[in-house]
């Protein structure tokens, strides 16, 4: 062995999205708002995802499950679906995650799954912008600025 390494990263918590930059603070309110409309009947866990573009549109996805169960989608990757699909030069800022239980808003901010952060690693490698990651749930949420710190070590097309 020639050394051990050590990976960490910093980001931001807040005890309120109120406390947010306003930009920000819409975005979780998109995610929130587009999460009733998942369709999630199997697992109950109703996730909204809201995309900023450089633009400043912003570009909502839901999980959208399936009876063949990985056939399902996450909200992140219906989210990002969109925008590429609709908005393909306009490269992407942020995403506000949020997600409910049938009780309402998680306490806890939800963090995207392994798949996701692989597709958010595509899109910043793709348009060479960074992506700001607000985690948002009814008693905390968390900013991270970039996916790097989700998946260090990841694999991309630099590779
Ligand atoms: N889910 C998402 O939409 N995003 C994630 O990052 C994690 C999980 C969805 C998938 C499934 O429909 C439900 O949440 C429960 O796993």
């Amino acid at each position: 062995m020639i050394r051990t390494n050590n990976i960490s990263f910093s980001y931001k918590e807040f005890e309120k999205p109120e406390e947010l930059n306003t930009d920000d603070l819409e975005l979780v309110f998109a995610a929130r708002e587009t999460a009733i409309n998942a369709y999630a009947p199997y697992s109950k866990f109703k996730v909204g995802a809201a995309v900023r573009l450089e633009s400043g549109i912003i570009v909502c996805g839901t999980n959208v499950e399936n009876a063949a169960y990985p056939s399902s989608i996450c909200a992140e990757r219906s989210a990002f679906s969109n925008s590429v699909s609709n908005h393909h030069n306009d490269k992407p800022v942020a995403i506000a995650i949020a997600a409910m239980t049938e009780d309402g808003l998680t306490n806890e901010p939800v963090p995207p799954c392994g798949n996701c952060r692989q597709v958010i690693a595509e899109e910043e490698s793709r348009t060479g912008n960074q992506i700001r990651i607000i985690l948002s749930g009814k008693n905390k949420t968390m900013v991270i600025d970039s996916i790097s710190s989700l998946l260090p070590l990841q694999f991309n097309k630099k590779i």
